[in-house]
């Protein structure tokens, strides 16, 4: 892994609508830093030019988080652009020439994988692949077999450390906090494993619906869109092992162990959903099978966490828009005070991670109550509470990437054991349920477990 900085950014697909919602926004956020001086260079399909990519970029920021009247034009000023169709041998000519003198540019592909193949094969045809990186936005493929045919194709011109393959949840604050909170804390790591675990139950709520992104849904799915990547990252986040030494490594290696032993889930412990009146929306079947809820059991065949059910949810048009952690711990074994506390299904003793759109991070205990009797009630120390106008995810992958520390992409064989675990589960290997918008999910997922309901969202201070 090269953590020389990088001297150029290409972005294919500059016109696109990741770049106007994240990428750009992004690029402001480093300049305003401090940390973004090279020259960045948009590559679209011929119809644009340099003055219109301005125009787009400042739009772009406008609307997304506001334009910093400082920095804002001179992230205008980097700006170069070349246009030509990623087919034609030309546009990569005419990109090497903008590149000029540049000895280590990083290109990132904001374009649809379905590119990937031709732009990076090209990228090596023109000599623009040297000492370069290449960053790919998720998804990795479509299941195991296309994101292994994706690497084949990355890897016949870029090496392996030379690829930053984007999960922007990595680059979240608090999935940053949850993983700093458990390797800095002596309390936590002897609690978390079978012993003291009951289950984990983790959420990805969103309130609102496909809105308008019905045909990247139908080709993708909650299970592909957000499962197998956001959603078994928290996984790792929570269950993985500390990293040992300090090579840029350590972490991925932990983290792939972790994803290795999660079971391939069982199509029995899967309930799929879809939310009423998904459908009629646009480019959507009209029998559309696509699932826009999912919500599963998992497995971990290790000995910290054999045996301790990990339940996942995510969906659109739920009651809520939430991500949350919910480590529920054990019921304490006697109950010393004649209270039923030892129930397995009710303790009242859990770590709670908040990731958005609040960031906590909460323990339930139980309290006495003042007065004679040993009774108590439950109460929730809050560990932290903080607003959540932190970093932005693409800007601190985007730094990363130019850095050269690929610590928060993920590397090859973890996205093959992540494809791993959701193959069995993967198009319409289980039926579908319907579910009315604004409420968890069809009842066969409520009947999984006993979820519980996320914590009402803290009042930032
Ligand atoms: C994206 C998914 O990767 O993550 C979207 O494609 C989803 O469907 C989004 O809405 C959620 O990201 P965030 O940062 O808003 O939690």
């Amino acid at each position: 892994m090269t953590t020389e900085q990088a001297d150029a950014l290409v972005i294919f697909g500059a016109t696109g609508d990741l770049a106007r919602k994240k990428i750009f926004p992004a690029l402001q956020a480093l300049v305003k830093r401090g940390t973004l001086t090279t020259p960045v260079i948009g590559v679209a399909r011929p119809g644009f030019s340099l003055e219109k990519l301005r125009e787009r970029a400042k739009e772009s920021v406008t609307e997304h988080g506001g334009l910093d009247p400082e920095a804002f034009p001179k992230l205008a000023k980097l700006l170069r652009y070349v246009d030509g169709e990623y087919s034609q041998p030309e546009t990569f000519d005419k990109l090497k020439q903008a590149l000029g003198a540049a000895k280590l540019p990083v290109h990132y592909l904001a374009i649809p994988p379905s590119m990937f193949s031709t732009v990076v094969s090209n990228l090596g045809r023109a000599g623009c692949a040297e000492h370069a990186r290449v960053i790919v936005e998720k998804p990795f493929g479509r299941d195991l077999a296309s994101s292994e045919q994706l690497n084949q194709a990355l890897l016949q011109v870029f090496p392996e450390p030379r690829i930053y393959r984007i999960d922007h949840y990595l680059g979240k604050e608090p999935v940053q906090n949850l993983f700093y909170f458990r390797f800095s804390n002596t309390f936590i790591e002897p609690i978390l494993n079978r012993n003291y675990v009951q289950s984990v139950q983790i959420t990805m709520a969103e309130k609102i619906g496909i809105e308008g992104r019905g045909r990247l849904y139908e080709e993708t799915g909650a299970i592909r869109d957000v499962i197998q990547n956001h959603m078994l990252q928290l996984v790792a986040s929570v269950a993985m092992d500390a990293p040992t030494g300090r090579d840029l490594d350590a972490l991925r290696d932990e983290k792939a162990r972790l994803f290795r032993a999660i079971r391939p889930v069982s199509p029995n412990e899967v309930v799929r959903g879809q939310v009423r009146g998904y459908r009629s929306e646009e480019d959507v079947a009209k029998d559309s099978k696509v699932e826009t809820f999912a919500a599963m059991r998992l497995h971990i065949d290790n000995w910290r966490w054999a045996s301790v059910p990990f339940f996942l949810r995510a969906g659109k048009s739920l009651p809520t828009s939430v991500s949350e952690v919910l480590v529920q711990l054990k019921a304490p074994p006697y109950s010393v005070f004649g209270e039923n506390l030892c129930d397995p299904d009710a303790s009242t003793n859990y770590i709670r991670f908040r990731l958005g759109p609040d960031v906590a991070i909460a323990q339930g205990v139980r309290i006495k109550l003042p007065g004679e009797a040993m009774r108590g009630e439950e109460l929730e120390l809050m560990a932290t509470q903080q607003p959540s106008d932190h970093m932005d995810a693409y800007a601190r992958l985007l730094g990363d990437a130019m850095k050269g520390d690929a610590t928060l992409f993920a590397r090859e064989d973890s996205v093959a054991a992540q494809w791993r675990v959701v193959e069995p589960i993967l198009g319409n290997a289980t039926p579908v349920h319907e579910y009315a918008p604004g409420t968890w999910g069809p009842a066969e997922a409520q009947r999984m477990t006993r979820w519980a309901d996320p914590a009402p969202t803290h009042r930032s201070k």
